[in-house]
């Protein structure tokens, strides 16, 4: 029996690990997910029937056909569990959008889908249908949609819901990706806007899903406290500033956990070996053991620096290709592994480089959960430049793992990295590095200073501790979402 004040809440994302995963939104939603099932939330999950996700869900069962539109044959809504959880997950299931190969966003070859708003507003519809229980289910609470691709869900609802409906909360993983599309697209995609709700998807003369989101949520959350406070500004609102501002009376910065289920040296199903904070012998049991995959010298005391991420301007992938030969050139002993698949200039920069530092150097272009496990638990030293960054996940990855991050200071990186001073490293609460210069020379510098620290094994021990013993779990997390949920239904209630 579900209590009958039970909250009921649909996230809706275009990926949720595992059944689909290009970076950390993936992560972030079914582990939120999981999270507010322990608080008691009925959390339930929307997303794309891609093929992985038809192969993983448990259960499947088709609930509810999905009606013809916007020059889309006939679907279904499918239903089953997480493979690895109970919770319940529902599959869009149009094969005609999301069953033809390729990425998720693009095709085989990288070149983007032209058909990604029509694949995303087909995922809104169907979310929205969903949780105002036009498909036989109980209706949601709240819809809690997730980034540009659930961008026009806020609109769809507020369009259809009635006194008392759902409400919804928009969080922004990444203002970078706005879903724009020709305006007279729209009522091709079954959206038909008028007045107020024109103002809010129009940007510029083009539709944006993202900016239709961020107008018309009945609530706006980003994934760290100082991504909250960067995304009112021109430097990082990707010119949505202004939108964000208006709105910053119903805006809050809610820092993602991680799943400590699957990202843990104690429990990661891919390590070669196991350790914790007590037992750190795993930890140079995995670096050898890593130095022997990549064909690395093996040497206990070289420092091995790692990369794990999309090669991207964001995570200024260029100018780690740029800094990588001197970085290496700079001390013979240091190492470096990347591990990352992104923009294909960057990637082919990356293979011309490979070969020319034998036994130091390892570039793997490709996509790898195993390996980016295996690649924390043995390296000593993560490297994430970034020019901006929402949360980012990696770096607390790397931290619960023992690897200590270099990062820029920006968003949630500055909210979980904190810089190793004289000063923090005398009250031990130095976790990491930080370089403020979006640059070769900022990068170098501060890896420098990494690379000194680790060749003081009492200060880069100190420095590790503070590092794994970090709190990072959602719980906190999972609880201010709760929060906001039920403030948002109890609105909804007065209404
Ligand atoms: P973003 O979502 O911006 O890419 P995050 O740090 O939030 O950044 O999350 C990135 C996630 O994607 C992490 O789980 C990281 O391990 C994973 N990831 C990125 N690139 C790769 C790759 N090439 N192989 C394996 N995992 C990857
Ligand atoms: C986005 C951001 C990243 C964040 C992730 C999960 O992909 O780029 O910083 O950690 O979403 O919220």
């Amino acid at each position: 029996m579900i209590a009958p004040d039970r909250l009921r809440v649909l996230i809706a994302a275009s990926e949720i690990y595992p059944l689909a995963k290009t970076g950390g939104l993936a992560d972030a939603t079914a582990a939120l997910a999981a999270a507010l099932a322990e608080l008691g939330v009925e959390a339930t999950l929307v997303m794309p029937a891609y093929q992985s996700a038809l192969d993983q869900v448990r259960e499947l069962a088709s609930i509810a056909p999905l009606s013809s539109r916007a020059g889309v044959g006939p679907g279904r809504m499918l239903k089953g569990r997480m493979p690895d959880h109970e919770l319940t997950v529902f599959l869009v299931d149009h094969p005609e959008l999301y069953l033809d190969g390729g990425g998720l966003y693009v095709h085989a070859d990288g070149s983007d889908r032209p058909n990604n708003p029509l694949r995303f507003a087909a995922l809104s519809h169907a979310a929205c249908a969903l949780a105002l229980g036009q498909l036989g289910q109980p209706a949601a609470d709240i819809v809690h949609a997730n980034d540009w691709h659930t961008g026009l869900v806020p609109l769809l609802l507020a369009q259809q819901r009635e006194a008392g409906g759902p409400s919804s909360l928009f969080t922004v993983h990444n203002m970078a990706f706005q879903g724009l599309c020709p305006l007279d697209l729209l009522p091709d995609l079954d959206v038909h806007v008028e007045d107020e709700q024109f103002r809010a998807v129009e940007y510029f003369g083009q539709a944006s899903f993202l900016k239709a989101g961020l107008v018309l949520a009945d609530w706006l959350t980003t994934v760290s406290p100082r991504y909250a406070q960067e995304i009112c500004t021109p430097e990082f609102g990707f010119g949505l500033d202004g939108v964000i501002a208006a709105r910053a009376d119903r805006l809050s910065g809610i820092l993602n956990g991680i799943d400590g289920a699957v990202w843990s040296p104690e429990n990661s199903p891919w390590l070669p070996a196991r350790y914790s904070l007590d037992n750190l012998d795993g930890k140079a049991r995995c670096k050898e053991a890593l130095q022997r995959e990549l064909g690395l010298n093996l040497d206990p005391n070289a420092p091995l620096i790692t990369f794990v991420g999309r090669l991207t301007w964001q995570k200024m992938a260029d100018v780690l290709l740029e800094s990588l030969p001197l970085m290496l050139d700079a001390e013979p002993d240091r190492q470096l592994a990347l591990l990352g698949e992104g923009d294909r200039e960057i990637e082919l920069g990356f293979r011309e480089l490979a070969g020319r530092f034998p036994g130091r150097l390892a570039i793997d272009i490709g996509y790898s959960e195993a390996k980016a496990h295996r690649l924390h638990g043995g390296a000593d030293i993560l490297l994430h430049g970034s020019r901006f960054e929402p949360c980012g996940l990696t770096q607390m990855y790397a931290m619960k793992f023992g690897t200590i991050p270099v990062v820029r200071p920006v968003g949630g990186l500055a909210d979980t990295v904190i810089d190793a001073t004289q000063e923090s490293l005398s009250s031990g609460t130095a976790n990491g590095f930080h370089f403020d210069q979006a640059d070769t020379e900022g990068m170098l510098e501060a890896v420098a200073r990494a690379v000194a620290l680790y060749r003081q094994p009492d200060s880069w021990r100190q420095l590790r501790a503070v590092a794994m013993s970090a709190d990072f779990s959602w719980q906190g997390s999972a609880q201010r979402y709760l929060a906001l949920y039920r403030k948002l239904r109890s609105e909804a209630r007065r209404v």
